[in-house]
């Protein structure tokens, strides 16, 4: 059973910081993995209490990143915070996958879910509505 509590500092940070990759210069001391998320996408309706796989695009995750492992939150939108569960949905798959099937829980309906996934870096997907 997660905790979620050894998380929550470097989620800290994660959301905080504004990934740097490839807009202000190259740096080759530090990669940033931070793959776009492709699913859930705007149209999905999730259910609770059902698996659904979460997909993201894996063409820019650098070839010395192949053994990087991932952590994906669930989170909704509102007041500008994504209120992020500190109870991963998956965590330690590889990125490389592109893919991890998740179990939903048993969450309020809401119109503005999102998933976070973690490499490196933090990656929101579109916001989706999960239905009970
Ligand atoms: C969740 O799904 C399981 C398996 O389908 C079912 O037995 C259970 O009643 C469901 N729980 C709720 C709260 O819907
Ligand atoms: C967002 O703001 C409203 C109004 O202040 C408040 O009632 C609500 O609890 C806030 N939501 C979260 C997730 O903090």
């Amino acid at each position: 059973m997660y905790t979620g509590i050894p998380f929550a500092f470097a989620l800290g940070v994660c959301v905080s910081a504004t990934p740097t990759t490839s807009t202000n210069g190259k740096s080759h001391h530090l990669t940033v993995v931070n793959p776009h998320i492709t699913s859930p996408s705007q149209e999905d309706v999730s259910f609770v209490n059902s698996t659904h796989v979460v997909t993201w695009d894996t063409s820019t995750i650098p070839p010395e990143n192949k053994d990087d492992t991932g952590l994906l939150l669930l989170g909704y939108l509102e007041n500008g915070s994504e209120n992020l569960d500190m109870n991963p949905l998956a965590s330690d798959f590889l990125l490389v996958n592109g893919q991890v099937p998740v179990f939903v829980p048993i969450v309020p309906a809401r119109p503005n879910y999102i998933v976070v996934l973690f490499g490196d870096s933090g990656n929101a997907s579109p916001m989706f509505a999960i239905k009970h």
